[in-house]
């Protein structure tokens, strides 16, 4: 058990990689609050979690309100008298998932974006720190960014900088909450990730990677690593896992990537590289009933 007695609280676990590790955490051992803002997705994770014979409840919570990420923090501690780890996870894809080029984007779309992502974060951390701070009681925090945030995914600008932000405020939380014990740290995921991230939100949850979803060889993608299977959300989950466990004491202020090199080059995920007028899009390995829904 590697996260035994931890008290666990993600945002935006309803889905993907939240979803999948708060399902892999409960089996280590941790206590969960799971929330998300679509109603009902953070409950179903919950109630899997239980009927598992683990620890968890589940809050609707929108990562976009300081309302909701200090009541996140007062339910947890309510429920089960601490806080331990606190990971700001939930996150909102470009507008048109690529096919929307920045010149043609709205500043209400760069805000949401940023509002989600990077806000989100921050106001999640803020609320833990404050009660781990106040409480003498460190703890750690873990953030969700992407591979993006190293590089750049062609139609995905807003999403990029928003990423590349989090690095940011992981590395100068490290340095203000050092101090206090508190650990700040983040997973940047390249593939093996949620195909729901791609659909809207009233979708089914999939628990699926993109990769799994389509005819699988390896051959066919931008992905160094040649395994014979393809990427699953778990494979995400496994480094947050040592993120979030006392594994990881002495690691604080990174931005890690669960990739296979791949970042590097491109994603597994075919982008449209012409985000200008054309709409010569190649669909590449998103297969083409995903990519029905996300042209919907
Ligand atoms: N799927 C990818 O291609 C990919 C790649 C790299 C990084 N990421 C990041 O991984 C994280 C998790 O996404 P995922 O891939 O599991 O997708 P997902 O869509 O399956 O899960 C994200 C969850 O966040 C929730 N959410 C969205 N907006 C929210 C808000 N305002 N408040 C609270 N919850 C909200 C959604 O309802 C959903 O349940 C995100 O930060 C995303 O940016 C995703």
């Amino acid at each position: 058990m590697r996260l035994k007695d931890k008290v666990i609280a993600i945002t935006g676990s309803g889905s993907g990689l939240g979803r999948e590790s708060a399902l892999l955490f409960a089996a280590e051992g941790a206590t969960l609050v799971v929330s998300d803002v679509v109603p009902g997705r953070a409950q179903a994770v919950a109630k899997e979690i239980v009927e598992n014979g683990g620890t968890a409840i589940g809050i609707d919570a929108d990562v976009r309100s300081e309302a909701d990420m200090d009541n996140l923090v007062a339910t947890t501690v309510d429920h089960y008298g601490r806080i331990d780890v606190m990971w700001g996870n939930a996150g909102v894809p470009e507008p048109g998932f690529g096919m929307q080029p920045l010149h043609k984007s709205s500043l209400e779309d760069w805000n949401n974006i940023f509002a989600v992502n990077t806000t989100g974060i921050y106001l999640a951390w803020r609320a833990a720190a404050r009660w781990m701070i106040d409480n003498k009681r460190p703890g750690t925090l873990l953030g969700t960014s992407s591979a993006a945030s190293f590089t750049a995914y062609p139609g995905f600008p807003m999403y990029t900088a928003s990423k590349a932000a989090v690095n940011g405020l992981v590395r100068a939380a490290s340095l203000e909450f050092g101090k206090f014990g508190i650990r700040a740290n983040a997973i940047c995921p390249t593939h093996g990730m949620s195909v729901n991230f791609a659909l809207p939100p009233e979708a089914e949850v999939l628990g699926k990677s993109y990769e799994e979803m389509a005819p699988w060889n390896p051959d066919n993608r931008a992905m160094p690593l040649r395994v014979d299977t393809p990427p699953v959300i778990r494979d995400n989950a496994y480094l947050a896992l040592f993120l979030v466990s006392d594994e990881s004491r002495y690691t604080s202020g990174q931005s890690i990537a669960s990739a296979d090199g791949g970042q590097f080059a491109r994603t597994s995920i075919v982008f449209p590289t012409d985000t200008g007028e054309s709409d010569d899009i190649t669909s590449g390995a998103i297969p083409d009933e995903l990519r029905n829904e996300i042209e919907r």
